[in-house]
């Protein structure tokens, strides 16, 4: 969602802050800006509607001073717009506060302020704490307490940064709810939202934890709780390089992404596959091997592609474990208020480990007394706190907002998972062997599957003029059409819907014409023939076709374009024929000519509810 940075020490405060800006701006991107604290009390805010570089462009190349906050926009409440780019400042403009997450009682605070005579600036939640901290120091003596005081009249998530013009040599921040870290520095601190955005000058950080606030100054911090109590922190060492974040080459981030999956996939397996035992080593679950025995059924739950990949998780557990395993958006479970039982494993799934919907489902699960492991990508995150423990998905950083190979990764975590309950069910020492022997196989695979580009981006090429797009597979096949679905619609901002293709009569097939193109995925299991019948079928209806496929399948007379992974075990077939379709989506919306990093109205990061 949106990001926050800050700075205070002995540089100049500017170009930190819209540097770091510009490594957050994949988080939300509708606007942003800096405050930079000056001399004798001054403070210069610069805010602008667009990405950083026009606020880059904006901010004067004399801007002076050696503490500041700046934050990337993601519009949440009111439209993207100056007055409503952040940092929000109070009245008098001596509080400036950077914020992400939402003020659930802001319309209430809102109303309370307009009758005290304050005139509200801006349509959003945020400017209502400027305004409180405001308010509250004229009664409190420290910045600190008048942040206490503030926070103590608002519900909501937030990470917030502030700065007072009147006390320059300290930024305080709070977290409830969304992520934010200290990075410490050589007599300078940074703040953010994300490591990305400090990176090039610390890997020392520190993580608030929700209810906790901190006082950073440039030779230190203290952090303490909302009620008043210090707490003591140690840095931790972040193990990310500014070379991760930066295209090496390449010309977008996702193709980037998709091209690091050989090596990344790899890295992840290091260490992870148990030949001896023919399972899978994972410390990380923090579980003994008769808890894991234990467990009758596994729920998996994660927003949007995690989702998806769970759902193909689920299938491999059922596969593999023969445990009953079912998927569902953690959005939604969180509201209906789920039976936990005692005898599941939940499962939460995420990339960047601080989707809110995700993070709060695990929470219900653990309030309940259910227990929860992560298969989470970034370290320290908030999921990956909260959860029991889990498996680090080891994918490295991913920029762009459109997820790959953090989804591979996630598939290959779950065929880890599948292979450590089945060995401790009744998968047979054999059968382990032959997974382990299939996940050895997919770096190379991968690769191989990359190799072929070029007829993967023509297929691409020539879906991009479609208004409406349907994506097809049947059991095994169907969360990768999903998925498929889903990352095409994404940067392309075509129409791509999902369907099992044992659904196509049930009703789409209405649908197909010249106009429609169909992308049906068809592996060479049990069921090639009925997916063949179901390719035939829209054909007969002049509908046109990619198929994505196995060597030894003959499509006879159909006519379609073809593109054809490695075989793999039938049960990690879906982690490979998956792979086509990330280029796919590439390339058609290269084709279109849409900002594949960036696309329209989605961040990377979904804090907020
Ligand atoms: C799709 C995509 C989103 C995310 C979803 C969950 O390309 O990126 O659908 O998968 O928002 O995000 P994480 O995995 O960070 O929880």
């Amino acid at each position: 969602m949106c990001g926050i940075v800050g700075y205070i020490g002995a540089q100049q405060a500017a170009p930190i802050l819209l540097e770091g800006l510009g490594r957050l701006e994949y988080r939300g991107y509708d606007s942003a800006g800096i405050a930079v604290l000056g001399a004798r009390g001054t403070v210069k805010v610069v805010r602008r509607v667009g990405r950083v570089h026009a606020l880059a462009a904006a901010v004067p190349a004399k801007t002076a001073g050696r503490v500041g906050i700046g934050h990337t926009r993601w519009a949440t409440h009111g439209a993207p717009s100056e007055a409503n780019a952040h940092p929000q400042p109070s009245a008098d403009g001596r509080i400036q506060v950077v914020h992400n997450g939402i003020i659930d009682n802001a319309a209430e605070l809102r109303a309370r302020l307009a009758a005290e005579g304050i005139d509200l600036a801006s349509d959003t939640d945020t400017e209502v704490l400027a305004h409180l901290i405001a308010g509250a120091t004229r009664t409190q003596d420290t910045l600190e307490t008048a942040v206490l005081a503030a926070l103590a009249q608002v519900t909501g998530t937030y990470a917030i940064a502030v700065v007072d013009t009147a006390t320059p040599d300290r930024i305080v921040v709070a977290r409830n709810g969304s992520p934010l870290v200290i990075g410490v520095g050589e007599r300078e601190m940074f703040v953010a939202s994300d490591v990305s955005a400090l990176v090039r000058h610390t890997s020392s950080v520190v993580h608030l934890e929700d209810g906790e606030l901190a006082s950073v100054t440039a030779t230190g911090f203290r952090t303490f709780t909302r009620e008043r109590d210090d707490v003591a922190k140690t840095p931790t060492t972040v193990e990310l390089t500014v070379e991760e974040l930066e295209l090496a080459g390449h010309d977008h981030f996702m193709h980037k992404e998709i091209h690091e999956q050989p090596s990344s996939v790899e890295r992840m397996l290091g260490g992870r596959l148990d030949d001896r035992f023919g399972s899978a080593r994972l410390d990380g679950l923090r579980m003994e091997l008769r808890e894991l025995r234990g467990f009758r059924r596994v729920k998996v739950l994660g927003c949007g592609s995690a989702y998806y990949v769970g759902q193909l998780g689920a299938t491999l557990i059922e596969d593999l474990a023969r445990v009953p395993a079912d998927a569902e958006p953690a959005s939604e479970f969180r509201y209906r208020n789920p039976v936990i039982e005692p005898d599941t494993l939940y499962v939460a799934v995420s990339q960047s480990g601080e989707t809110a919907d995700t993070l709060f489902a695990v929470r219900e699960i653990q309030r309940k007394g259910g227990r929860v492991v992560g298969l989470v990508n970034v370290v320290g995150s908030s999921i990956a706190r909260q959860c029991d423990g889990g498996i680090y998905l080891h994918a490295g950083p991913e920029v762009s907002v459109a997820s790959t190979k953090a989804l591979t990764h996630m598939a290959v975590g779950f065929a880890l998972l599948a292979l450590a309950l089945g060995r401790v069910h009744d998968l047979s020492h054999a059968d382990g062997a032959r997974i382990l022997a299939g996940l050895q196989a997919l770096p190379g695979q991968i690769a191989e599957i990359l190799a072929d580009e070029e007829t993967i981006a023509q297929a691409g090429r020539r879906l991009a003029d479609a208004r409406s797009l349907f994506f097809i597979g049947r059991v095994r096949g169907y969360p990768v059409a999903r998925e498929a679905a889903q990352k095409f619609k994404e940067i392309t901002y075509r129409h791509a819907e999902a369907y099992p293709s044992s659904e196509l009569k049930h009703g789409p097939l209405a649908l197909i014409d010249a106009d429609l193109p169909t992308v049906a995925v068809i592996p060479d299991d049990d069921l090639v023939e009925r997916n063949l019948a179901a390719a035939h079928e829209i054909r007969a209806r002049g509908g046109r076709l990619t198929v994505i496929t196995h060597p030894g399948v003959d499509l006879g007379d159909l006519e379609a374009d073809r593109i054809t992974v490695p075989r793999n075990e039938r049960e990690l077939d879906p982690i490979l024929l998956t792979i086509p379709t990330q280029l796919l989506a590439y390339h058609a919306a290269r084709a279109l000519g849409e900002d594949i990093d960036r696309p329209r109205n989605l961040a990377k990061s979904v804090t907020v509810e």
